[in-house]
This record gives C-alpha cells, structure tokens and sequence, in this order.
C-alpha cells in the first residue's frame, strides 16, 4: 500500500482568485493554465498497519504544523469519499523541487502529487479528472496540475468543477523565465489573500467579470498560436488580480520593491523590440513568458538589472506520472 507520483506546478495565465463555496473549493471563474517542466513535487504515501501514527515529511524533515493538518485532512477527505475510512496510519513523505509557499505554486504540485500516490496507494484506480476533483478539495490549483500543456479548470458544482487538458502538446514557441528574488515563506498565504479579496475589495465584480472576458481572449490565442496576445493578455489579467488586493479593506499586496524593478525592466526589454511579458502569482517572484529567440537577451539583461536573483527557464511540463 505505497505509491510515488510526480506532479509538476502550473502557472496561471488566467487567474483563480477567490472562492464561491470555500468548504467544496469552487471557483468565482474558470482559470487556464500552463504546466512547468522545471517545477514539479515527488510525494510517496503509504499505509501500513506497523505506523503507530500519521507523519508528514516535507524536504526531508518531519513536519508538525499548520501544513501537516492540511494534509491530514486532505487524507481523510479522500479516504472518506472513497470509503476507504478503515485504512490504517500513513505516512506521507514529499519533497519539493519548487521553494514552498513563495508564490510559485507549491500548493498545485504539493496537492496534485499527494492526492494522486495517496489515491494509488489505495489500490484504486481513478481517471485524471476524478483525481483532479479530490485534488481541489487540498488547493484548487492543484485541479490544472493533473494536466500537461495548457490546461484549465472550470466552474461548477464539487462533481462538475475539475481540471482539463486544453493541449497536453502545445505547439506554441512559449518559455518562462522565473525570476526569483525572494523564496522565502509569504506573509499572507493564497487561501487568506483572495478571501479577505472577495470579501472587503470593491473591484472584486469587476474582477470576475474581466477573468471571463479574459479566458474567450486567451482561449483564441492559444487556438491561434498567438504569442503576443497570449502574452498581453496574460500581463493584464494578472495586473487586474493584483488590482483587487490593493482595493481589499485592508489593502495588502505581494509587490515588494525588486517585483516593481522586474515589472520595469520588462517594460524596458520590450521597449528595446524584446518582446517578453509578465505574470505573477501570489507572491513576489515575477515570471516572464517569451520565445526561444530572446531567452539569451532577457538573462543578460536580468542579470544586470537585478544580480542577485536566481533565474529558472521553463517550458511546457507533463501531467500527473507514477514513480512507483
Ligand atoms: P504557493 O504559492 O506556493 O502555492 P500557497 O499559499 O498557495 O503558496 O500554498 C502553500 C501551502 O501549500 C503550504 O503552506 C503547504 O500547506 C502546502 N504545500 C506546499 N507544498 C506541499 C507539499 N509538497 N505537500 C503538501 N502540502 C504542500
Ligand atoms: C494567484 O490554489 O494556492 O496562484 O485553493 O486556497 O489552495 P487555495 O489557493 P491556491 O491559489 C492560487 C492563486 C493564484 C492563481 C492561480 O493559480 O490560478
Ligand atoms: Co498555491
């Protein structure tokens, strides 16, 4: 009763911020992905009889807080959904290669990787989109990462809302650089941040309606092939997330000073006839979408403008794969 999967993080092109049920984890509006190849979580479940208790080990150190709770209760939600209540104690052993909580989708690998090695450590077998609804019940970006490619995750009801593949072979020219200048543990987590959104920011209406425009516009581009609309409108639609928590009672953000350097400098690429654009998640760390013929340029130009930051490059990632 022990099995291994490898989720890989997904990058949003068009945001999921805020929830309608937030016991179920349904969404205000569909969002769309793109799965990163460089970015990914290993978790191993197993059950057995001889485990006196449940334990949690994240990078190699046993765990014993808030994240622990969170994976025990996603256990038992599994377990419970899938009459399995009688199992004996687990142990879960995950190891990031993405830094956790710091705005680069730890929780969509995290929760994709653990619900897939748990549900196989069951003996059970279940389709990408049954594994996907249980995933959004740990983190609901979690939903897109059982997906390769672009991918997107619906509105609906707790049966209904589940991810799917958009293209698992996207034939699109399309890289992001990760920018990282802070990797450390964010203040304000994704799940507080968008709650307090919805509940005290004035622009949140305007929010929804926008990430519904905005998903026709991205859905055309990536029908098109079309990088520089994928492009632009991926920039503004993370801008307009961001917008909603600046509006928030308090207003909070997740700029800090080297996230407004990169914003400018990608700004002064494209002046230069680079053309390269932004998102950004729930955290500091920019990252910039552009084609394999400015990749070189977009480096050398960060590694002047901002030395210190650790730059990754990615591509297109896998859905969900069983190490074991
Ligand atoms: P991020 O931007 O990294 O997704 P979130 O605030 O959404 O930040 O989620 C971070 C939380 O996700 C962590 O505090 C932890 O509870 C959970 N998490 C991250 N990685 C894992 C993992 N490998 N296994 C289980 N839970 C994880
Ligand atoms: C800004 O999926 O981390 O990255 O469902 O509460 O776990 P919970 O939140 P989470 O939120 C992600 C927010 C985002 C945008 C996105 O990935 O769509
Ligand atoms: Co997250």
């Amino acid at each position: 009763m022990k099995a291994t999967a490898r989720a890989h993080t997904n990058i949003a092109l068009i945001k999921y911020w805020g929830k309608k049920n937030q016991n179920f984890i349904l969404p205000y509006n569909s969002s769309l992905s793109m799965t990163l190849d460089a970015f990914y979580t290993d978790t191993t479940v197993e059950f057995s009889s001889g485990f006196t208790t449940n334990q949690f080990y994240l990078n190699g150190e046993l765990v014993n807080d808030e994240m622990t709770d969170r994976v025990f209760n996603h256990i038992h939600k599994i377990k419970t959904l899938l009459n399995q209540l009688d199992l004996p104690n687990f142990t879960v052993t995950s190891t990031n290669h993405v830094p956790t909580a710091a705005g680069l989708a730890s929780s969509s690998s995290g929760f994709a990787a653990l619900t897939a090695a748990a549900v196989k450590a069951m003996g059970l077998d279940l389709s990408k989109s049954e594994l996907s609804r249980l995933a959004r019940l740990g983190s609901g970006s979690a939903t897109r990462s059982l997906f390769g490619g672009f991918a997107m995750w619906s509105t609906g009801n707790d049966l209904t809302s589940v991810g799917s593949a958009i293209d698992e072979h996207p034939e699109m020219d399309l890289h992001l650089l990760a920018i990282e200048t802070n990797g450390a543990r964010k203040k304000i987590p994704s799940r507080s941040g968008m709650q307090n959104t919805v509940e005290t920011s004035a622009y949140y209406d305007a929010w929804v309606q926008k990430a519904k425009n905005d998903l026709d516009l991205m859905t055309y581009a990536i029908k098109q092939n079309d990088f520089e609309l994928l492009g632009k409108v991926a920039e503004n639609n993370a801008m307009a997330m961001h917008a909603t928590n600046l509006a928030a009672v308090p207003s909070f953000t997740y700029f800090e000073p080297d996230t407004l350097v990169a914003m400018q400098a990608v700004q002064e690429l494209r002046n230069n006839g680079i053309s390269c654009y932004y998102t950004l998640d729930a955290g500091p760390n920019l990252k910039i979408l552009t084609q394999s013929k400015n990749i070189d340029a977009i480096k050398a130009y960060f590694n002047k403008k901002l030395p210190k930051a650790t730059i990754i490059q990615a591509t297109f990632g896998p859905g969900i794969q069983y190490l074991s």
